[in-house]
């Protein structure tokens, strides 16, 4: 099964704290949504990373903000299960592709995501989605890449999350709502697990 099609919504997370990790990670899973995803923008994140895989079997965790081949390498060496970056190179397609695991690159124009369709690559990730065009750009490449999925990821939030899991052309969505710096400095996993458990159920309630 393709890495969209888990849960409707990936969690994008920005972690401080790698002894934060595990318990967020329950959390997120408790709530349903098994599939995180850690950025690459903090010291604590291929620890957290580690933890996670190790400690958290039902989560599927894997790297964001992936952006060179190094990142790549620590990503997978924390045993990432996944990678997602926010635009795409040469050199990071190639360590992706030879990677041996699911990725998302990153695309936001029509003529990034036909070059990497015609590497063979047809899921990826749409950044920043409402910057970039939003709901209604994603809409208009449907017609003349209807074989490209995405994950759009960037200013996603619960009122629009809806209108973008509509799309045919989108698997999934990733944000950071569902866990601000506030509630994990706070330690407050319950309220992290309401709105993972709110956000599982975006793409069926009405
Ligand atoms: C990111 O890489 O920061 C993600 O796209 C998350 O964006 P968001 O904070 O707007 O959800």
């Amino acid at each position: 099964m393709s890495l969209l099609d888990l849960a409707p919504v990936v969690p994008v997370v920005v972690i401080e704290d790698a002894g934060t990790a595990v318990p967020l990670a329950r959390a997120l899973v408790a709530g349903g949504l098994p599939v995180i995803e850690i950025t690459l923008r903090t010291p604590a994140a291929a620890d957290a990373i580690r933890r996670i895989a190790a400690e958290v079997p039902e989560a599927v965790v894997g790297a964001g903000t992936v952006r060179t081949p190094d990142d790549v390498t620590a990503a997978l060496g924390a045993g990432a299960g996944f990678l997602v970056s926010p635009g795409t190179t040469p050199s990071l397609l190639t360590a992706m592709v030879a990677a041996g695991v699911p990725y998302l690159p990153g695309v936001a124009t029509a003529t990034e995501a036909m070059t990497l369709a015609e590497q063979g690559v047809r899921e990826m990730k749409f950044f920043p989605a409402e910057a970039a065009g939003g709901v209604g750009y994603l809409k208009a490449l449907s017609g003349p890449l209807p074989d490209v999925r995405f994950c759009p990821t960037g200013g996603i939030t619960p009122a629009n999350a809806r209108s973008y899991l509509s799309l045919s052309n989108v698997g999934c969505v990733g944000g950071s709502w569902l866990t601000p710096a506030v509630l994990l400095a706070a330690g407050d996993y319950a309220r992290i697990e309401k709105l993972a458990a709110e956000a599982a159920c975006l793409r069926t309630s009405p």
